[in-house]
């Protein structure tokens, strides 16, 4: 296990309403105040309960420090005429301090091109904003054994355009390898294939910046549960988890954070 601090985050994605999330958030708060773990959490709630969340956190005065808040998505515009979207800005005004950006449900799901997810590397980075660029391969790709092929062309499209702010300073940006094929289908990939692909994106992430980038956390993604966590994140090179389904569970996610 290496020195540096986990992040764990929890993407609830379009689940729950405000009562159950609410409810949710405060057993997390109560099982988090009696084990303290040693990780930063982060949430990422959908977007329109951020204020629910943000206030439950102040109720119980939780740091922000210790668990922060972030948006699942962001507009790759700034702010204007653009029905339907919400700025990075305008996540900040909800104590945001994290976007999530090219999650594969966006990718697949929405059709987010490469082009969209640099635009909005771009605008998030330059706003300050913690940014979490999300990579992976889909199944095809994996069986066709193109998964490194497909994670140098996402992270090389998705930090083009932010390179030259990134070598001065790349404290910001936060890289979650989430393969399609592990996302909500309780297949984690196998701990060779984590370690294999990890210590890839390190490597990649050296070369496009041309500096060690070895504070540059790399989260593991895709049916991490409060059973796997403990041995996922003893890997060199895994920084944390971005965990989906089991982050539902107040339980089950104060596992995942206590298993650091
Ligand atoms: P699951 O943990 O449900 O597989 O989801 C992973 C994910 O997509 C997190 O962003």
């Amino acid at each position: 296990m290496n020195n540096q601090k986990y992040l764990i985050a929890a993407n609830w994605k379009q689940n729950g309403d405000s009562k159950s999330l609410i409810k949710l958030i405060n057993d997390f708060i109560k099982s988090y105040k009696k084990i303290k773990p040693r990780c930063e959490i982060l949430i990422l709630p959908p977007s329109i309960y951020l204020n629910a969340i943000s206030n439950r956190l102040s109720h119980h005065k939780i740091p922000r420090k210790k668990i922060s808040l972030g948006s699942q998505n962001i507009s790759s515009f700034d702010n204007g005429a653009y029905t339907g979207e919400l700025s990075v800005d305008m996540t900040k005004d909800y104590n945001c301090t994290y976007a999530l950006i090219g999650h594969s449900e966006r990718r697949h799901v929405f059709q987010e091109d490469e082009k969209t997810i640099a635009k909005k590397m771009q605008l998030s980075l330059a706003s300050n904003m913690n940014t979490i660029l999300c990579v992976g391969e889909t199944i095809a790709e994996y069986n066709k054994k193109l998964t490194k092929k497909v994670i140098l062309r996402q992270l090389k499209s998705a930090l083009i355009k932010s390179s030259v702010l990134l070598k001065s300073d790349h404290s910001k940006v936060i890289i979650a390898y989430e393969p399609v094929w592990a996302i909500g289908t309780g297949k984690t990939a196998s701990l060779d294939n984590i370690s294999d692909v990890h210590s890839y994106i390190r490597n990649v992430l050296n070369k496009i910046l041309g500096i060690k980038t070895n504070s540059i956390k790399i989260l593991y993604g895709g049916s991490v549960n409060n059973l796997n966590a403990s041995s996922i994140l003893s890997l060199s090179n895994v920084n944390g988890a971005l965990v989906g389904g089991a982050s539902l569970n107040s339980k089950k996610f104060i596992d995942i954070c206590s298993s650091i």
